[in-house]
């Protein structure tokens, strides 16, 4: 119930009152949903300060650092769970008892594969074809798949889409890769894990017997779980917006792909590691570093800054630890790191980054990560989109089991002509 409301006064004069909303946790909310009936629209392009709907997926708390999905902090889910668990999590709203984990597990393990039929979007594909641009493609494809079938009102048949998605997107994702290097596309293997059948599914050729690596399958499977789910961000609103007006879920997880691959949101990690090779040595770092500074320069340091986090990003604190833990183990001396370190130094003590709260994010060391255990720079947004799948699901089948659930519709401030005489062109 509201209990506080806030009065809306323009020249002395209240105009209404709108009620004020509590939620568990954050921000209390304004209620403007009456304003359009006193001739009133809120603005608030880039939505800096727009609750777009009522959640209770995932809390993050930008000043403290805080990340938690259903309650649980993200630093002991990526440390004590592994990703299918969180998948269970993030759509169930609880942890699962043992039973209910490996019944989970066995539905996702036998959804993994593809339709045959869906092998032949791939060869319509030029073969340098961005791996982004074939998961686009073929995810939304999907849906002629399942279209038919599908009644997005049934719980269970949303819980279905979303098995389906989790189950074949690792499958999808490695065909892109298959595809753009020439190489036979992998069938998934049930005795694998998830993250286990991934690497599989992108590693094994048919001439040899692919051994996965549990160092590489353990950090694999903590970057899905540290990209699963977070908030409100640009793609998860973008699969909202398409499912609201009863779109199929495939064609929305499409929309929430295509809306990832901007290098300010999940293309970040892949323009990360490309902006550390360019720099390519310590030596060049604070070269960089100036042109970041400089507003007459469009460069920005990739990696760094967040919409939320003004503090830390709680995810880049495990990968950094991730980092590290792959790095030793596999043994890899990478020049790189040693300029992700030196640019991470900086942020953290360059006056510039301190005022305008520039932190490391997710997509800083997730690059290092995942060059490091051989994925080509091309897939990681790939990889951030495979594991954000559940997020974007999960998302899309919270808002169609809410009550009263309505299209999006924004609207605007329009600045454009009005009222103009049109002389047709045979006068002009
Ligand atoms: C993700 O929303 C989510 O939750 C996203 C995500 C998720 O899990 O879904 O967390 C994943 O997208 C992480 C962010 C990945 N993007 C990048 O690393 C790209 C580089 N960072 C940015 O472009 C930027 O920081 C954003 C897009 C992430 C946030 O931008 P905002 O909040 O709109 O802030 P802004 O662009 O208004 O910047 C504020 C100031 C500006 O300077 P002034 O105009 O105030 O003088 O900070 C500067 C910017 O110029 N700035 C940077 C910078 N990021 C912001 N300057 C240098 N380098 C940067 N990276």
């Amino acid at each position: 119930m509201a209990d506080l409301k806030a009065s809306l006064s323009i020249d002395g004069k209240v105009i209404t009152d709108l009620p004020i909303l509590k939620g568990t946790a954050g921000n209390d909310v304004i209620d403007i949903r009456t304003l359009g009936s006193v001739g009133y629209f809120t603005y608030d392009p880039g939505f800096l300060a727009t609750a777009s709907c009522e959640s209770a997926i995932t809390y993050i708390d930008g000043d403290k650092g805080v990340l938690q999905h259903r309650g649980y902090p993200i630093d002991s889910l990526a440390k004590q769970a592994d990703y299918l668990e969180v998948c269970y999590i993030l759509l169930n709203g609880e942890a699962p008892t043992k039973a209910q984990y490996e019944d989970f597990t066995n539905t996702i393990t036998n959804h993994t594969m593809v339709h045959e039929k869906l092998v032949h979007f791939f060869h319509g594909f030029l073969p340098n074809a961005h791996p982004m641009a074939m998961l686009c493609g073929v995810v939304g494809a999907l849906s002629s798949f399942y279209h038919s079938d599908l009644d997005i009102h049934a719980p269970d048949q949303r819980m279905r889409s979303a098995h389906r998605l989790i189950a074949k997107m690792p499958t999808i994702a490695a065909m892109a890769y298959k595809y753009s290097i020439g190489q036979p596309f992998v069938y998934p293997r049930n005795d694998l894990t998830y993250a286990e059948n991934f690497l599989h599914m992108l590693f094994s050729v048919p001439a040899e017997e692919y051994v996965v690596s549990p160092t590489v399958a353990r950090a694999m499977d903590r970057i899905f779980t540290l990209h699963a789910d977070h908030e409100q961000n640009a793609s998860t609103s973008t699969v909202r917006l398409a499912g609201s007006s009863g779109a199929n879920p495939y064609a929305c997880i499409a929309a929430g792909v295509a809306s990832l691959w901007g290098p300010a949101h999940g293309g970040a990690n892949e323009a990360c590691l490309t902006m550390l090779e360019e720099i390519g040595s310590l030596d060049r770092v604070d070269e960089f570093v100036a042109k970041a500074k400089d507003k007459a320069d469009p460069f920005r340091l990739m990696g760094f800054g967040h919409r939320v986090y003004k503090n830390f990003d709680p995810r880049a604190t495990v990968m950094r630890e991730t980092c590290h833990e792959v790095l030793t183990e596999l043994g890899i001396q990478d020049p790189l790191l040693d300029v992700a370190m030196a640019l991470e130094k900086v942020a953290l003590e360059d006056p510039y980054f301190i005022e305008k709260k520039l932190y490391p994010n997710v997509d800083f060391y997730s690059g290092i990560i995942l060059k490091a255990i051989g994925i080509p720079t091309n897939m990681f947004t790939v990889i951030f989109a495979m594991s954000r799948t559940v997020g974007w699901i999960a998302h899309w089948d919270e808002m169609l089991g809410q009550a009263g659930q309505k299209i999006g519709r924004p609207r605007q401030k329009y600045t454009g002509e009005i009222d103009r005489k049109f002389i047709p062109l045979s006068e002009r």
